[in-house]
């Protein structure tokens, strides 16, 4: 008897063994992945708001003309008060593409750069208020960091930075030099963002509590062209699907509904977590298009074909952000915001619910109306022409207004650096999250705790 209840102790003490560390591992919490926010230099201030000297006739020097800056320059020979004053390419071409353009419209010739390092002549260049940066990736943070430097207000491409670090970088050289620094997020003035915006603002939302965004945009037929094809140069785009898993590209997401939830101006975002999907599409697409022995199938692709990424904000607030760009799917960005109140969503379809009717969307003439009566004012102001100029239906042209028009007035320009760099850092924080198997990763406070000074955003008049 005795020799069995012996038994029986050591048989439940070996269980107890055994099944301890998983049981410690189920219940041990993932540690949350954080960086350390350097320190402001002494004498150094924030530039929530900055207010520079009016500029009557902006010089703007454009620098990377491939697709992007050439609609860029074709969209300011409608904006009064600039001058194109030079244009930079390593693509000769390329120049003479915008040359033409300003020729066309009765502009002056603008100065020439070809070099691979020209852009920075240019950034030293005494004439030259504004440098607008539409080359590849890894030339967005530098070109920014050395023209601010020289002295000139900055407008990049998205993202404005790859990695943590070069966030610091701009935001520490926007504050240190007092310049702007506005990343080129054309999606926050679209024309069914601007509205819902203003309804939020006007609390026909109530409080947001949850919102989702996204970049999903079949790109495969262009990642595999080169430029000469209508493709990008060197193919930049293709070869960061094989340096990267996650969110490569999450600011046209992100952009208007960090707007909506007024991150940095009361609220700021905490940490994320990311999850990605494997890898099928591009090889499937590459081995179909160019055969399995190709070097196209053959390369090693590391992106996920959809990228999941969940953030939760100081004020228990939820953000959904999806990457996908390779999967045949209608293009998306989502651009919910879900509120105590009521509800938007742009895609698939523009629907809008309010209390107390919720369970269904408005019907199409009353979406109309409340979205004609929630027309943002910058979108009544130059709406109509922005909807001529053209660029994504019209809100690059509204973009580049504001750029130029918070110039030319001395006013805060309506994306800071803090956005620029909020925005942009999720490509390296998605990216550590996903290779460490989906753990929280903490978003630095690039304001440096002054993300609670401005209450709401605004777009200065
Ligand atoms: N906001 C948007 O809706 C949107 C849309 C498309 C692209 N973009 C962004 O615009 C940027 C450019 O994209 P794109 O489609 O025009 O690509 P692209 O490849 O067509 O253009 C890049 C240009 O940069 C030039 N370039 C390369 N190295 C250079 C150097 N050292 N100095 C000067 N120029 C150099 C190339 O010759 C090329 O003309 C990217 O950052 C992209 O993310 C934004």
């Amino acid at each position: 008897m005795k020799y069995k209840f012996f038994n029986r102790l050591i048989v439940l003490a070996i269980v107890f063994v055994v099944i301890q560390p998983f049981s410690r591992m189920d219940a041990k919490q993932p540690e949350m992945v954080s960086f350390k926010t350097p320190k402001r230099p002494a004498g150094q201030e924030n530039v929530l708001q900055l207010q520079c000297d009016p500029i009557s006739t902006v010089r703007v020097a454009f620098v990377g003309l491939g697709k992007r800056g050439y609609n860029a320059v074709r969209r300011f020979m409608f904006l009064e008060g600039i001058e194109v004053v030079a244009l930079c390419d390593v693509n000769k071409e390329a120049i003479e593409k915008s040359q033409q353009l300003l020729a066309k419209n009765g502009k002056k010739p603008a100065l020439e750069f070809t070099g691979e390092k020209d852009w920075k002549k240019v950034c030293e260049l005494e004439n030259v208020d504004l440098v607008y940066n539409c080359t590849h990736w890894d030339l967005h943070t530098p070109i920014a960091v050395y023209a601010m430097e020289k002295g000139k207000h900055v407008a990049l491409e998205v993202p404005a930075a790859l990695t943590v670090k070069e966030c610091w970088e701009l935001v520490d050289t926007a504050e240190r030099t007092r310049r702007h620094c506005m990343m080129l997020e054309n999606c926050c003035y679209d024309f069914f963002e601007m509205a819902t915006l203003n309804m939020a603002q006007h609390g026909l939302l109530g409080e947001i509590v949850h919102v989702e965004g996204a970049y999903i945009h079949d790109l495969r037929e262009n990642n595999f062209k080169d430029s000469q094809k209508g493709g990008y140069y060197d193919m930049w785009r293709l070869k960061y699907n094989e340096k990267y898993q996650a969110n490569l590209y999450p600011t046209h997401g992100l952009g208007p509904v960090c707007q909506a939830l007024n991150i940095h101006r009361g609220d700021k975002m905490n940490y994320l977590v990311s999850m990605s999907s494997g890898q099928f599409g591009l090889t499937e697409y590459a081995k179909s298009k160019f055969g399995s022995e190709s070097d196209f199938a053959k390369r090693k692709y590391q992106k996920g074909d959809m990228n999941t990424t969940i953030i939760k904000t100081e004020k228990g607030k939820t953000i959904m952000i999806q990457h996908d760009v390779t999967s045949p799917r209608p293009y998306d960005r989502i651009h919910k915001l879900s509120g105590t109140k009521g509800y938007v969503q742009k895609y698939p379809i523009e629907g809008v619910a309010l209390e107390p009717n919720t369970h269904k969307f408005l019907p199409e003439d009353e979406l109309k109306q409340l979205l004609k009566e929630y027309e943002h004012p910058i979108v009544k102001e130059v709406g109509e022409l922005a909807k001529k100029v053209g660029g994504h239906g019209g809100m690059d042209f509204i973009m580049d207004y504001r750029l130029i028009y918070c110039l030319r007035n001395g006013l805060p320009l309506d994306q800071d650096v803090y956005d620029a760099a909020e925005w942009s850092c999720l490509v390296e924080l998605t990216e550590i999250s996903v290779k460490k198997g989906s753990v929280p990763v903490q978003i630095p406070d690039f304001t440096r705790g002054d993300w609670n000074k401005l209450k709401g955003l605004t777009f200065a008049k």
